[in-house]
């Protein structure tokens, strides 16, 4: 499987698009703000537009996915269930996606975490040593939790359960503060929000 990683917007906003190669399936991360953009990434040849992967549902990564429904008839959209409340109304041709859960996208598989805390339904993509963090990890600090339906404790685990991963790992995040890559071995040391996640009131002086 390939990526792109597609800066967009005003926000530092990072849309991704990824495809495997052997079947031209291809999907989109957070597509937001500039979908002519993402769409011209979709010149590639021999790749198909089959899936919308929300992170979760702020409109800074999700205001594009309207374009890519009415022009793709055949796309679905994938969120967690409790990202809706944040929806006007939901999206057409969803499907909700539970924590574990594997994602075909041609051969390949992508796994979901359940990564609850900036926004109770957030969930971060792996694949392989990728993953893609959204709003629950950026270089150096983590998403607020001060927002509607955040939770700085749900965040804490979250982001334990992501120290517990390989160290190898490289983090892709949703907005490009700090950088736009890093692993979680480089984001021990560097990273604030891990620094003091053994700490329930530090990490929650850091956070709030
Ligand atoms: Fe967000």
């Amino acid at each position: 499987m390939k990526y792109l990683q597609i800066p967009v917007g005003p926000m530092e906003n990072l849309s991704y698009l990824l495809w495997d190669e052997g079947t031209g399936s291809a999907a989109v991360i957070d597509p937001a703000w500039q979908p002519e953009l993402i769409e011209e990434k979709l010149k590639t040849p021999n790749i198909n537009l089959d899936l919308i992967l929300l992170t979760h549902a702020h409109p800074d990564h999700i205001n594009a996915c309207s374009y890519f429904l009415e022009k793709y008839t055949n796309l679905k959209i994938l969120m967690h269930k409790e990202e809706e409340f944040l929806l006007e109304k939901p999206f057409d041709r969803t499907e909700y996606l539970r924590d574990g859960q594997e994602i075909k996208l041609g051969d390949e598989k992508l796994t979901v975490l359940h990564t609850p805390g900036h926004t109770p339904g957030s969930v971060c993509y792996l694949w392989k040593n990728l993953l893609f963090t959204g709003d629950t990890l950026f270089l150096g600090c983590c998403g607020r939790v001060d927002l509607p339906g955040s939770d700085p404790e749900a965040m804490r685990q979250s982001l334990l359960r992501i120290s517990r991963l390989s160290e190898n790992i490289e983090l892709l995040p949703g907005h490009a503060y700090n950088g736009f890559k890093t692993t979680i071995k480089a984001q021990k040391p560097a990273n604030i929000c891990f620094k003091y996640l053994n700490d329930k009131e530090d990490f929650y002086r850091v956070v709030v």
